[in-house]
């Protein structure tokens, strides 16, 4: 939010709308806003501990807050799709039914109850007043729980950036975040807490780290929606969850081929810990590794049993949980290929800004979409149009962003060439699906990166 009579604008109304909304509270409200993001590259790395490239958006969520005397929690939120309600903030909060939208508030507030023991457990009114497109891949979910946090923290007389860092909050909002039920990694709440205005940020994980870096001056990325519904808290849940149990059987099988190669004692907990650590494997090493590894395409249970050395029901208790086996089995060299390569794409993505070289990094954007797609299967045919469309409009890369499965893609445009863009893109993908022209800005817009998360 740059403009500054815009911010004062905002700010009066969100007070006004607070209050109409908590006639009985007459404190006056404070307002802290947490931005969406659009990942560049680097998707299904940051829960292995590897780097990603996102950059904040524009679009985000406010909370109008007040502290309450009593222990309660009341939430409102000015879209009517999210109902009002309550909870009670205590030293273990009882999570609602999964998709409940309190459930991100209660996240946060855990987490930060968990960060302080001297808390005071307090209470507060908040009103929620968010544009982040949700269901979109766009990470309005760790936006609110950031925004959340940022309020509980104010209203517990702890200071951002004094009795706890950016960097700490984010991880330990990360791991908070878990609360829901989905095991994402660290990359929404780092970007969000830690973004930066025409910044893009390259981010490394374990201990979490930021590099901010400033994005191509001639050239802007592009948001487009597939118009698909990537609701993670629904049925991508346990499709989004399957990426993180893959990694953790594919980190079992190669701690035992390094044990093999190395030492018979090495730990890996995530596979990002053949680069670093004791280990710090060059990319070619850790190939060599990986293929000693993976001799097959597909493992069964039995297969990983076998392995392992352990029985089927442990795989499926320690590894595996609920998710379900295809008939071929499990396509773990095609994920393992995923990491490989989207690792090496980071790392070249942010040189490539660094040089303002904007036609490498869209190759590699495009390679990013093939490897998402195809090696780890988190694409869709709409995604896989979309991209497509971008491509032959012009952009110079195009890719999914966030977890997939539907939700938003991200282009990267040359600015004389964007209008002309926006132009093609709605005629072949947006007309034919009954988008009108007033309601295509609400899918279709060029991304301007905006600070990180903080009060108003
Ligand atoms: C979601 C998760 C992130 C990350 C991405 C995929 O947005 O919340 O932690 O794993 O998916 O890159």
């Amino acid at each position: 939010m740059t403009n500054p009579h815009h911010r004062i604008q905002r700010i009066s109304d969100l007070k006004r709308r607070f209050s109409d909304a908590f006639p009985d509270d007459a404190t006056p409200a404070r307002i802290c806003r947490a931005p969406g993001r659009i990942n560049l590259l680097g998707e299904h790395l940051d829960y292995n501990g590897l780097p990603v490239l996102p950059a904040t958006i524009q679009h985000d969520i406010c909370i109008a807050f007040t502290r309450r005397e009593d222990h309660v929690v009341r939430l409102k939120n000015a879209d009517p799709q999210f109902s009002e309600t309550e909870f009670l903030n205590t030293e273990d909060i009882p999570p609602s039914p999964t998709g409940s939208w309190e459930n991100y508030c209660k996240a946060a507030v855990q987490a930060v109850n968990r960060r302080f023991p001297q808390t005071a457990y307090r209470g507060m009114n908040l009103y929620v007043d968010g544009n982040i497109p949700t269901a979109a891949g766009l990470s309005s979910s760790s936006a609110f729980v950031v925004a959340c946090a940022l309020a509980y923290l104010a209203v517990s007389e702890f200071e951002l950036d004094k009795d706890i860092s950016r960097i700490d909050l984010a991880t330990l909002l990360a791991e908070g975040e878990h609360y829901v039920g989905t095991r994402g990694g660290g990359m929404d709440q780092a970007i969000i807490l830690l973004g930066a205005e025409n910044c893009a940020c390259k981010i490394d994980f374990f201990p979490l780290r930021t590099e901010q870096v400033p994005l191509f001056e001639d050239h802007v990325f592009v948001a487009a929606h597939s118009l698909v519904k990537a609701d993670k808290t629904g049925s991508a849940l346990h499709r989004y969850n399957a990426g993180p149990a893959a990694c953790r059987l594919l980190t079992a099988l190669i701690q035992q081929a390094a044990r093999r190669a190395f030492d018979d004692t090495i730990e890996i907990e995530r596979l990002g810990d053949l680069w670093q650590g004791p280990l710090c494997l060059t990319h070619e090493e850790a190939e060599t590794l990986f293929r000693s590894a993976l001799l097959e395409e597909y493992f069964s249970i039995d297969d990983l049993s076998r392995l392992l050395n352990v029985s089927p029901q442990t795989i499926r208790d320690r590894w595996l949980g609920a998710l379900e086996i295809p008939p071929k089995g499990l396509p773990l060299k095609r994920r393992a290929r995923h990491v490989l390569t989207e690792f090496q794409r980071v790392e070249r993505g942010r040189d490539c800004v660094l040089a303002n070289d904007a036609a490498a990094f869209g190759e590699l954007m495009n390679a990013s979409h093939r490897s998402c797609a195809v090696d780890y299967e988190v694409s869709c045919a709409e995604l896989d149009e979309l991209t497509h469309v971008a491509r032959q409009a012009g952009a110079l890369g195009s890719r999914m962003t966030g977890a997939g499965f539907g939700g938003y893609t991200v282009s990267l445009v040359e600015k004389p060439a964007l209008p002309q863009f926006l132009e093609t893109v709605y005629q072949e993908y947006y007309q034919p699906r009954g988008i009108t022209r007033d309601q295509i800005d609400k899918v279709l817009w060029a991304a301007t990166p905006s600070s990180g998360a903080g009060y108003l």
